[in-house]
C-alpha cells in the first residue's frame, strides 16, 4: 500500500470513531491518506483527530479556508481509491441519487478512482428496503459495498449493521488495490500442522502456525484467485474472502483436498503434514505408570505424493520442503519424487526462517532444474513471489494437462 493515495470519507454515525483506527492503520500501511469529513460526522469526532493520525488537513466544508479551489474534483479523481467509513443510510441515499450538498458527495460525484463504502448504522435501518435499493444501486454502478459485521450496535439492538473492524477494511482495500492479475485461477492452499490423537487429551503435532500458508492464501484472493484454504488448527484468523476449510488429521487433510482437488488449477500444500500418526489411539486417556511409555507410531499418507500421482488433478502442484540440512538435495528428491511443477524449500532450523516467523527465507525449485533464492523476506512477500511464479507456470499451462 506504499504510496498509495487513499480518501477516507467519514460521515455522521457513532461508528465514526472507529474510522480514527482505520485512518492509523491505512498510514501504518504508508498509504497516503487524506480524510473528508460530513458536518455530521464532525459532531461525532473533531477534524483534529483525523488531521493529527493522516497528517494532512481535513476537508470539511466545501467553501471553508481549507479546502483548495478544485480539490472537491481533483481528489477523488488522483486518488488510487476512496472509502466512505461509516457510510450512514442518509449519506448512501445522497449517494445513489447523485446529490452534491457538501464537499464528501460532492467529491464523490467527480471521483474516478475506485469507491469503497462501508455501511454502518442501526439493524432495521439496515434492513429497510429503501436502504438496501440504494446499495444495489451503487453496487451496479460498481461501488464495492462491505457487508456490515453483525453484533451489539451502538443503538443496543443485536444484528447486522456494525462497521466492519478497521482491519478487515485494510483487507478490503488492499484486494482493491491489487493487480486481479489471478482472477480466474482456483487455488487450494493447505497450511498448519496436523495432529494426531493419542488418547482423548493428547496428540501429536508439529510448530506450524499456519502463517506461510495463510500468506499465499492471503495474496491469491487479493489477486482476485478463488481460494480454498485447507487448515489444521491454528491461532491466527483465516484470511478475509477464503473458503476456509478446518481440518485436524493428516486423513482428514486429504480426504477435503482430494474432494476438492479436480475444481481445483493450483494446489500449494505449506501445511506441515505429520508423517506419522499413533498406531492406536487410546479411548480413556493413559494414565500415568511408574514405566517409560513407548509410542508405536505408523505412516500418514503421503497427500502431495498422491497428488502427484492422481489423474483426478491436472493443475499446478507446489509442494514445501522443511529441512534442517541438506536443503537443495532433499528438496529435489522430493520435486522429483513427487511429480511436482515448484518445490518451495526453507531451512527451519533458522531462527528467522520457517516456523512460526513472520519472515521466510526460500529456495525454489522448479520441474524444469531452474532454482531461484529469495533474500530474507515477510511471508507476505514470499507469498506474492510464490503467486508471480506460479502464474507464469499457470499461464504456460494454458489447457495443457501437468506433466504432457
Ligand atoms: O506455518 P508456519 O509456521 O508459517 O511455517 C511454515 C512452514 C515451515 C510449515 C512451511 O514453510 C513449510 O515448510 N511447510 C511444509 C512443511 C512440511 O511438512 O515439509 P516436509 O518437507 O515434511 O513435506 C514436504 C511436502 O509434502 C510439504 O508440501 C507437505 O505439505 C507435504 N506432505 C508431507 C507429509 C505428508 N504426510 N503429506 C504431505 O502432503
Amino acid at each position: 500500500m506504499k504510496g498509495k493515495g487513499i480518501v477516507v470519507g467519514v460521515t455522521g454515525g457513532i461508528a465514526a470513531y472507529k474510522a480514527a483506527e482505520l485512518v492509523r492503520l491505512l498510514v501504518r500501511e504508508e498509504a497516503v491518506v487524506r480524510v473528508a469529513m460530513t458536518a455530521n460526522a464532525a459532531r461525532f469526532v473533531a477534524p483534529l483527530t483525523f488531521e493529527a493520525l493522516s497528517g494532512n488537513r481535513i476537508l470539511c466544508d466545501m467553501w471553508g479556508p481549507e479546502a483548495g479551489a478544485m480539490d472537491h474534483i481533483s481528489l477523488g479523481q488522483e486518488a488510487d481509491l476512496v472509502i466512505v467509513a461509516p457510510a450512514t443510510a442518509n449519506f448512501i441515499g445522497k449517494m445513489a441519487n447523485g446529490i452534491g450538498d457538501d464537499f464528501l458527495s460532492t467529491m464523490l460525484l467527480a471521483a474516478t478512482a475506485p469507491v469503497l463504502v462501508c455501511p454502518a448504522m442501526n439493524v432495521k435501518m439496515y434492513g429497510n428496503p429503501v436502504v438496501q435499493k440504494n446499495l444495489e444501486v451503487l453496487k451496479d454502478r460498481g461501488v464495492t459495498v462491505m457487508e456490515p459485521g453483525e453484533g451489539q450496535l451502538a443503538c443496543r439492538s443485536e444484528g447486522k449493521g456494525r462497521l466492519p473492524d478497521p482491519p478487515e477494511i485494510v483487507e478490503e482495500a488492499q484486494r482493491l488495490l491489487s493487480p486481479r492479475d489471478l482472477q480466474g485461477m482456483r487455488i487450494l492452499v493447505t497450511a498448519g500442522p496436523t495432529v494426531e490423537p493419542l488418547d482423548p487429551v493428547r496428540y501429536i503435532t508439529n510448530r506450524s502456525s499456519g502463517k506461510m500458508g495463510y500468506a499465499v492464501a492471503r495474496a491469491a484472493w487479493r489477486r482476485g484467485a478463488s481460494v480454498v484454504l485447507v487448515s489444521g488448527p491454528t491461532c491466527i484468523a483465516p484470511p478475509r474472502g477464503v473458503d476456509f476449510k478446518p481440518v485436524r488429521t493428516a486423513f482428514e487433510m486429504r480426504d477435503t483436498v482430494f474432494a476438492l482437488a479436480p475444481r481445483t488449477h493450483v494446489i500449494v500444500k505449506a501445511a506441515a503434514v505429520a508423517d506419522y500418526r499413533p498406531k492406536s489411539t487410546a479411548d480413556q486417556k493413559i494414565k500415568k505408570g511408574p514405566r517409560a511409555l513407548t509410542l508405536d507410531l505408523e505412516k500418514n499418507p503421503d497427500i502431495l505424493a498422491e497428488l502427484g500421482k492422481t489423474d483426478t488433478f491436472s493443475g499446478i502442484l507446489v509442494g514445501f520442503a522443511a529441512e534442517t540440512e541438506e536443503l537443495l538435495g532433499n528438496a529435489e528428491a522430493k520435486l522429483k519424487a513427487k511429480n511436482l511443477d515448484m518445490i518451495v524449500a526453507n531451512d527451519v532450523s533458522r531462527k528467522d526462517a520457517g516456523f512460526e516467523t513472520d519472515t521466510n527465507a526460500v529456495k525454489i525449485l522448479f520441474r524444469e532444474g531452474r532454482m531461484e533464492e529469495t533474500p530474507l523476506l515477510g511471508k507476505d512477500q514470499v507469498a506474492d513471489l510464490l503467486l508471480d511464479r506460479i502464474k507464469v507456470l499457470w499461464e504456460d499451462r494454458g489447457e495443457r494437462r501437468r506433466g504432457d
